[in-house]
């Protein structure tokens, strides 16, 4: 059944999953306005509270919502021949310095407006929806022009009103150095803080600045300098940091307070010890790692001992990350890294929300927005431990129901 948002729904007999637990009783949760109105044991639920609500499911595993916290799901044209290219034994590093990689997405999403944008995006997000995600993150980065910028940013906020979906926008202007400014790296650092940003902020198109902090992108410095201005305009603070080497992005980004610092496979303990000390989430990204054939691990073991929130996204990019299945990046988490099932499945939820400096989402819990996912599965675990699409059986979007099997 689909359902209205007048609609009181009650579950029952779930294995719940509530964002950071699993909890050991069977359970009921109860929605109402939009959002969590009771989360119960089965034992201590009282029928008298059934009254007036549809029984909209009984058994399986509820999850919050899945939170993918890092995509760059907007783009046109595709990165086929460069993956050929790689097998071959072509570095993306290479690719990249000879005007391939990003720009060659960037090519492909300057000449596209924003009909073929939303055109191209829909069914990557279409498919993230399926596979549970009620929240995502949706980066610019392939415009790197003011103008081509703020289109992608625009295409991002119209597809979360196409589509039963929060989408979280993040100005990716330091993305890589466009053509026409071969050479004079920070004249466009100057054009991202002082053009970028600025409108981007006045248009209400950005929740927050991301740079890719690397050799083959911005330094640290130049980095600095977009901090300073996304702090300027009030807005929040993100970083590609420690992917492909240590430059210490990750520990600068810290320091300006980022909600969160991603990939991080290069991440040293002086590093972890920042993200610490300012509550930055380390956002795992183990499409990227698979599809890069990278050997370096993330220091997992680092980031527990020092109680670093650990989130785990899809990434998905043409370049990188073309893989739009939230759950298994999950199994991947865990294969890769060794992150337990529950850890993976926090990095979805409650994690990858907090990574985006939304902590109301990704938790079952009195009170918070109604985004849950009812899947046919036995145990929470399974989510990582098989990989398979479909397991959806039901999708609930601000308290109502948006998918139903
Ligand atoms: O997250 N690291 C930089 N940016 C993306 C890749 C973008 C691309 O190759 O198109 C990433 O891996
Ligand atoms: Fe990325």
């Amino acid at each position: 059944m689909l359902s209205s948002p007048s609609q009181r729904l009650l579950w029952r007999d779930l294995t719940l999953f509530d964002g950071t637990r699993q909890l050991d009783e069977p359970m009921a949760v109860m929605v109402e306005g939009g959002r969590i109105a009771g989360v119960w044991t089965e034992q201590a639920f009282d029928p008298a509270l059934a009254t007036g609500a549809v029984e909209a499911g009984r058994g399986g595993v509820m999850t919050p919502g899945l939170v993918d916290c890092h995509t760059h799901l907007v783009y046109a044209g595709d990165r086929a021949r460069e993956f050929e290219q790689r097998l071959q034994g072509v570095s993306y590093e290479e690719i990249a310095r000879n005007g391939g990689g990003i720009l060659s997405t960037v090519r492909a999403t300057r000449q596209a407006s924003e009909e073929q944008l939303i055109e191209a995006s829909l069914p990557r997000l279409d498919a993230l929806l399926a596979d549970g995600v009620t929240c995502v993150e949706i980066k610019s980065g392939y415009g790197l022009t003011l103008e081509d910028e703020l289109k992608m940013l625009h295409v991002a906020r119209r597809l979360g009103e196409l589509r039963p979906v929060r989408v979280v926008t993040t100005l990716l202007g330091a993305h890589a150095l466009p053509p026409e400014y071969a050479g004079n790296a920070d004249g466009y650092i100057d054009l991202v803080c002082t053009a970028m940003i600025p409108a981007a902020a006045e248009q209400g198109l950005a929740d927050a600045v991301d740079v890719f902090c690397e050799g083959i992108a911005f330094s640290p410095a130049q980095c600095e300098r977009v901090f300073q201005a996304a702090a300027a305009h009030g807005l929040a603070i993100k970083a590609h940091a420690e992917q492909l080497s240590n430059l210490g992005g990750s520990a600068l980004a810290a320091r300006y307070g980022a909600l969160s610092v991603d990939h991080i496979e290069y991440l040293d303990e002086a590093g972890v010890q920042a993200l610490a000390a300012a509550g930055t989430v380390a956002v795992l990204l183990p499409g990227a790692f698979h599809v890069l054939r990278e050997t370096q691990q993330p220091p997992i073991d680092l980031l527990r001992r020092h109680g670093v929130p650990i989130a785990v996204s899809s990434d998905a990019n043409p370049g990188t990350s073309p893989i739009c299945l939230p759950t298994l990046m999950a199994n991947m988490a865990c294969t890769f890294f060794r992150l337990t099932p529950i850890e993976a499945l926090a990095g979805m939820t409650a994690h990858a929300a907090q990574a985006l400096g939304r902590r109301e989402l990704g938790r079952i819990e009195p009170g918070a927005p109604a985004d849950l996912c009812l899947w046919d599965i036995h145990h929470p675990a399974e989510l990582a431990y098989a990989v398979q699409a479909g397991r959806l059986r039901q999708r609930v979007f601000a308290g109502v129901i948006t998918h139903d099997r």
